[in-house]
């Protein structure tokens, strides 16, 4: 098996390239800049590694560089900006497309745009398959399929401030803060009402932690699998103050990536309430180590599954694609434990 990443020069696309190769799937390293492209071959210590340089700009030439590759992962973002010719020339090369993004806009021009033309051309395309969007979507189908039919759903990321982000995180954020968050009410997106979102106790704790309305992948991929009336989103109040306090100066001082023994010790926790109609209620958790190696093993996984397995064509969300208790639980010999009570 074949597997192209575009963005192979970043922190998350050389995390990427390792773990295809610790899977024995051959990398094909795309993106921009041959330098930089033969730098994360060598850093990654992929001996013979295929790089192909493909621009944005150039729809044919992308679509070429990844034609002969069963699946791409897409990890150069922000994906707002950069995105969308990659799923195009996924689509176009007829090559299944999974990425790397936690921008809820940009994943709501994905299933807007190109959901019909991933159908006809026989195309999966699975956005969103990071630490959050992943995991955070496959738990909210596990805990909601305990209170049907479903009133509401809150999904939360409660990972906790100084893991550490990447200075392509950072600027992911700062480049879709003025978006906005979104929540899915009454059959339809529209602006979150901001209303007071109630803190959350964390799995294993007994102290609340303040939360506030965030724009997670969640409000974009869980209304395509869960019927509800309404679905929304929050992180900690501490982080969401991290976030919102980027600007592009700050941006630009951030490393380029997250030392190795912080990534490896921060820890990602993804939340999921769910009320049924009749007041019942079901919570779900999911959590584990290390955001973006997880991201790396969680994008791979996604693009093999596709390649090997299949699923129907168009754009799905995570647990469309897979089964969510199946994949969640695949992740467990990287330290993800999950449960829904
Ligand atoms: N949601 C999550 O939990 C999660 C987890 C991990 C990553 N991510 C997302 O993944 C993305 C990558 O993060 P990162 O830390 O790996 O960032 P990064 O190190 O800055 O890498 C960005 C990559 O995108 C490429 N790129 C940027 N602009 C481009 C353009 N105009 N044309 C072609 N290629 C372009 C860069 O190529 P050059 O090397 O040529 O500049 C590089 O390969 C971010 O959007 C981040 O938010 C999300």
């Amino acid at each position: 098996m074949r597997i192209a990443v575009y963005g192979a020069s970043g922190f998350t696309g050389r995390l990427t390239v390792a773990e295809l190769c610790r899977r024995r799937i051959t990398p094909v390293l795309v993106g921009r800049n041959a330098d930089r492209l033969g730098a994360a071959a060598a850093e990654v210590g992929v001996t013979g590694a295929e790089t192909r340089v493909a621009d944005l700009a150039d729809p044919a030439g992308l679509a070429d560089a990844i034609a002969d590759c069963d699946a791409v992962v897409n990890c150069a973002g922000p994906f707002t900006l950069w995105g969308e010719p990659v799923v195009r020339a996924a689509i176009t090369a007829g090559t299944h497309y999974v990425d790397t993004t936690g921008e809820q806009h940009y994943i709501q021009r994905v299933f807007d745009v190109f959901n019909k033309e991933a159908e006809h051309a026989g195309v999966t395309v699975v956005p969103a398959m990071a630490d959050d969007g992943g995991p955070g979507d496959l738990i909210a189908n596990l805990t909601a399929a305990r209170v049907t039919p479903v009133d509401e759903v809150l999904i939360a990321d409660l990972r906790q401030p100084g893991g550490g982000a990447s200075r392509g995180t950072a600027r992911s954020m700062a480049a879709v803060f003025d978006e906005g968050a979104l929540e899915y009410l009454d059959g339809a997106w529209q602006p979150a009402s901001g209303s007071q979102v109630e803190p959350i106790v964390p799995p294993g704790s007994t102290a609340p932690v303040p939360v506030t309305t965030f724009a997670l992948p969640g409000v974009i991929t869980i209304p395509r699998h869960v019927a509800a009336r309404r679905i929304h989103s929050a992180i900690r109040t501490d982080v969401a103050a991290l976030f919102a306090s980027l600007t592009p100066d700050t941006v630009d001082s951030i490393p380029e990536t997250v030392a190795e023994d912080a990534r490896r010790a921060s820890r990602w926790l993804m939340k999921a309430d769910a009320t049924g109609t009749d007041g019942s209620r079901a919570q779900g958790w999911v959590t584990g180590p290390d955001g973006y190696g997880l991201t790396a093993v969680i994008a791979v996984e996604g693009a093999r599954r596709l390649a090997a397995d299949g699923a129907r064509a168009g754009v799905l969300s995570p647990a469309q694609a897979y089964d969510p208790a199946d994949f969640l639980n695949f992740l467990a010999p990287h330290g993800v434990t999950w449960q829904v009570s």
